[in-house]
């Protein structure tokens, strides 16, 4: 398996996997986005797993803000292909996606889990995310208000 950034060429794969997230419950989204729309909101660091061929998972950040103040402050979305779960994409993904983050000068990663996803919960945390706390209510999905596992990754080399 190879990590390498995202080519546009990627998005048919990129979109379906985020598809299969979505019938996993995994996301307050329901439609998946333009790429367009994808592109713009993950400007700088998006990864995507390779694996004989095929692309398997992505990882991308999108800014917290665009407050100066937070340039170094990101959101963290990570998404692997049903059929390619729990065999380690998700590790190398989300720990590659750090390394980048760090060289490219982000301090904070944002991370917001639904609760019952567990390995979610425990892929954040061995890659360095702390628990904020629970954010609740945050947004509503099919009707009902959820609430959201906030985790934080603060780097101990940028911005220190
Ligand atoms: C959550 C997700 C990104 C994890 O990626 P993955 O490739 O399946 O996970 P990995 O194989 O790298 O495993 C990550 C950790 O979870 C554990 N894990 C994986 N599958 C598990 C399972 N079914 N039950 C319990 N633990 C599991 C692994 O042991 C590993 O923990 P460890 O490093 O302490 O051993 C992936 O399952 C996914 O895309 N799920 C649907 C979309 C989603 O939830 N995205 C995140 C939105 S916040």
């Amino acid at each position: 398996m190879i990590v390498r950034d995202l080519r546009p060429q990627d998005w048919p794969a990129v979109r379906a996997i985020y598809e299969d997230g979505m019938r996993s419950g995994a996301t307050f989204e329901t439609q998946p986005p333009s790429w367009e729309a994808w592109d713009a909101a993950h400007p700088d660091l998006r990864l995507v797993a390779e694996r004989d061929g095929a692309v398997v998972g992505w990882a991308a950040l999108s800014p917290y803000s665009p407050r100066y103040c937070y340039r170094g402050v990101g959101d963290v979305s990570v998404y692997i292909a049903e059929s390619a779960r729990g065999a380690g994409v998700g590790r190398r993904l989300l720990e590659a996606l750090v390394d980048r983050s760090e060289e490219a000068g982000y301090w904070t990663l944002n991370a917001g889990v639904f609760p019952e996803n567990e390995v979610s919960l425990r892929l954040h945390q061995a890659c360095g995310f702390r628990v904020i706390g629970v954010r609740e209510r945050l947004a509503e999905k099919d009707g009902v208000w959820r609430d959201a596992v906030w985790l934080e990754r603060r780097s101990a080399t940028v911005g220190r």
